[in-house]
């Protein structure tokens, strides 16, 4: 592997839209009624996976000067798909459109690819089944599926066992074209973006917190949603892996605008303070129902700690860069509770213990707990090519602790899965990177 000087992160830079957002932003502009523009939509692999069925349920959808703009027709508007549709790795589009489809009279087949296929569907298509339409699983609860629309659909009380959005925002799609009151019941918070935008909308639903219970959603469809432009704040979780990069190379400070900050999605940076992080959170406006804000990092010393389990719903996704900063930090981070990190677009804890090993990063699994034992460098080596596993939270992962190498690292998918979520990474770092 080719030598490389260590260099420094400095500058601002506007991240791209949110991930979780642009799969709503779609969706529900599609049920709504009328034009909508959707502007700063992530154009990655996953969110074109939404679009891309959109259009094949009839929905008309196209780019103009940098926006997009999608008809909606109402609730109960899609028509039926000539083929099937094609999920791709986006574990959001197959669950979010199962449950937007479930309640039109339709027959459609998902599926998706090698990873997306391994991943469970009942948790979503078990409520769906309750409501009324009927579902196939080909593949012992996994995609391939086919699921038939029912338009006599019951309103019920779902209470969902694993604090998951896409199991909650799947059986409010549903609810949005149900006669009657849906209640969800949710254990855990997870994030409510579905909901704020629904709020945005102006869609009524009634929000409430039970002790020791967990909250309850209470919708009372069918709804005629009138269409209102978007606007997709800047996702966090691909900030996440420039914040730790500015905070493991020397000399850096780094400015993040327009940032997402809703409290579902920044536990993170809450955690990365905690270790140690000279990180400073500003909030500026609200736009589309969230609020957005600048993040500043500058290099810190980072130290261990122990993250417990009943937080790993809101740090999901950014485990593995997070298994970076501890890598980097004084002592021993262990990260417990990481159970739902195995059906992620790769086993995550197999995934990131592989990930470290590729740079002799001393680690332990037990059952479903990681100890990464790190140590502060100024720089690292790489010693083979990192597997990522087609996972690109992998890949951008292993990109970041790349900068502060002395070898170029290599990835053994070439960095081609980051497309799933964050296709301009190279050119965003290379912005950031001084010599
Ligand atoms: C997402 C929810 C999370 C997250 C995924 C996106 C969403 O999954 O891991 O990347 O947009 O609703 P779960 O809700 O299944 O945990």
């Amino acid at each position: 592997m080719t030598k490389q000087k260590i260099r420094k992160l400095s500058g601002t830079l506007r991240i791209i839209g949110d991930k979780s957002i642009s799969h709503r932003a779609l969706i529900l502009s599609s049920i709504c009624i009328g034009r909508s523009e959707i502007a700063n939509l992530l154009e990655s692999e996953d969110v074109i996976s939404t679009v891309n069925i959109l259009k094949d349920l009839g929905i008309q959808i196209k780019k103009k000067n940098n926006k997009w703009i999608v008809y909606g027709n109402g609730t109960n508007s899609f028509i039926q798909p000539k083929k099937a549709l094609d999920c791709g790795n986006s574990g959001t589009t197959a669950r979010l459109m199962l449950g937007a489809v479930s309640t039109n009279p339709i027959y459609c087949t998902f599926v998706g690819d090698k990873s997306l296929s391994k991943r469970p569907m009942s948790r979503v298509t078990d409520h769906l089944e309750k409501i009324g339409c009927k579902v196939s699983l080909t593949n012992n609860w996994h995609l391939p599926l086919t699921i038939k629309g029912s338009e006599i659909n019951l309103p019920l009380v779902h209470r969902i066992s694993k604090p998951s959005a896409q199991i909650k925002s799947a059986i409010i799609l549903a609810a949005l074209n149900t006669y009657g009151e849906t209640t969800i019941i949710e254990p855990k918070k997870t994030r409510d973006h579905t909901e704020l935008l629904l709020e945005y909308l102006n869609v009524k639903y009634k929000k409430q917190k039970i002790a020791l219970v967990g909250s309850k959603l209470v919708f009372n469809g069918p709804y005629e949603i009138k269409s209102k432009n978007i606007y997709v704040s800047g996702d966090p979780s691909s900030a996440a892996f420039l914040v730790v990069g500015a905070l493991i190379t020397p000399n850096s400070k780094i400015k993040l605008v327009d940032v997402l900050l809703n409290e579902t999605r920044i536990a993170y940076l809450s955690i990365l303070k905690k270790m140690g992080g000279k990180i400073k959170i500003k909030k500026t406006n609200t736009r589309s129902g969230e609020q957005l804000g600048t993040i500043t990092v500058s290099t810190s010393s980072l130290k261990g700690i122990t993250i417990p389990a009943k937080l790993s719903p809101y740090l999901i996704d950014e485990y593995p860069i997070l298994s970076i900063a501890a890598s980097q930090a004084k002592g021993i981070t262990y990260m417990k509770g990481l159970d739902e990190l195995r059906h992620k677009e790769s086993d995550r804890i197999k995934s990131i213990v592989g990930m470290l090993k590729s740079f002799k990063i001393k680690t332990e699994i037990k059952k479903n707990d990681i100890k990464i034992y790190g140590s502060p460098s100024k720089e690292v080596t790489c010693y083979k090519t990192v597997k990522v596993y087609s996972d690109h939270r992998i890949a951008l992962s292993a990109s970041i602790l790349g900068i502060i190498s002395n070898n170029q690292i290599k990835l053994d998918d070439k960095g081609k899965s980051m497309a799933t979520s964050y296709p301009n990474f190279n050119s965003d770092i290379n912005k950031l990177i001084t010599n």
